[in-house]
């Protein structure tokens, strides 16, 4: 068993089904507009698994995966454990995590699931570094991966426009730097909040219900909050900080968290344009954008945060 001393990204994957639906296509079957949603969220297109065959979280979550391991130069059996984040998992249980492992070939990893809907990578990505630091393996696989498509009520303007289908991998590596990876991370919940983002697990009515104004203020103030924590917990200060990668749900909220914390827009990335809120998901999408501009380089600092149903928030921040 080797203890590291810090835990790094090593690489980054990502995988979105090939069906893209645009906004005019909600204009055929709902009172909204191209115009609402994009001025209102800044999302003009989503990708969707398809309907008549069963796309699991797995399949999105095992590709992605499959490229971040390439890239960080390892083989499937070099993986130790596999968390993936997700509240779309295929079953119950088995774990999606356990199906990815199955997939890859990833014998001897152990995997497991965590739930904490759009905040999941975030808590997924702590784990991963609380594992590693405690010798539980050194390479950790971890994935978001949704197909939230199937779980959204299709007459419900207020909700089904929001949401895509993908999922984001990265694969974190026990290193003994001092001063680098994952830096400092911060979790915190409010589960009096929960009825204001659910999705039941039982009964006829399965889908998501949000109310969406209440997400919005509670997202504004609680992800600041958390990143404000790890700024000062990591000895972080503004000019510090590379990218600003937050949970890609709605370009308004995204604004307003950059504009609590005086984050540059140039600092800001942001990708929701292209696929909504994919939530576990979203970040790692995201952050392979910078990456395959070639723009994360080693002392590249960059903070995270997500929020998202329970209500569950977290910031990590991240030097690569
Ligand atoms: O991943 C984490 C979880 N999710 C989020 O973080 C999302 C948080 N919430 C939001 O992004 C926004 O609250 C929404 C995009 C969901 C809604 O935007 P809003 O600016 O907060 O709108 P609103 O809920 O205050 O509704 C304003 C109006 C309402 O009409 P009335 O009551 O003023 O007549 C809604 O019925 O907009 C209406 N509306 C729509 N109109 C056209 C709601 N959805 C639509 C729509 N098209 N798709």
């Amino acid at each position: 068993m080797t203890n590291f001393k810090s835990a790094k990204i090593v690489s980054v994957g990502s995988y979105v089904p090939e069906n893209v639906m645009v906004n005019k296509e909600f204009e055929k079957f709902l009172d909204t507009s191209d115009e609402w949603i994009t001025t209102r969220t800044g999302i003009r297109k989503r990708h969707i698994a398809p309907r008549d065959q069963l796309t699991a979280a797995s399949d999105l979550g095992s590709r992605a995966a499959m490229v971040a391991i390439e890239r960080a130069g390892l083989e499937p059996g070099d993986i130790d454990g596999i968390i993936c984040a997700t509240f779309t998992p295929d079953n119950f249980f088995p774990s999606t995590a356990c199906s990815i492992q199955a997939r890859l070939g990833c014998s001897s990893a152990y995997a497991f699931d965590v739930s904490a809907a759009c905040a999941g990578f975030v808590y997924a990505i702590t784990i991963a570094n609380g594992l590693i630091l405690s010798g539980r393996g050194k390479n950790v696989l971890v994935v978001g991966a949704e197909v939230i498509s199937r779980t959204l009520d299709w007459t419900d303007r207020s909700t089904c426009i929001l949401f895509g289908d993908g999922a984001g991998a990265v694969v974190i590596q026990g290193c003994n730097d001092v001063g680098q990876g994952i830096l400092a991370t911060h979790l915190a919940s409010d589960g009096s909040l929960g009825n204001i983002l659910e999705l039941p697990a039982w009964g006829e009515k399965r889908t998501m219900k949000m109310k969406g104004n209440e997400v919005f203020k509670h997202a504004v103030r609680m992800m600041s909050e958390a990143s404000i924590k790890v700024m000062k917990c990591s000895g972080t200060v503004l000019d510090d900080i590379n990218f600003f990668i937050p949970h890609q749900a709605n370009i308004r909220i995204i604004q307003a968290v950059a504009d609590q914390l005086q984050i540059p827009v140039e600092k800001v990335v942001t990708n929701l344009e292209h696929y909504g809120n994919t939530s576990s998901a979203s970040i790692p999408l995201a952050l392979e954008e910078v990456w395959n501009k070639g723009a994360i380089v080693e002392g590249t600092r960059v903070l995270f945060t997500a929020l998202g149903g329970g209500i569950a928030v977290g910031s990590a921040m991240v030097q690569f």
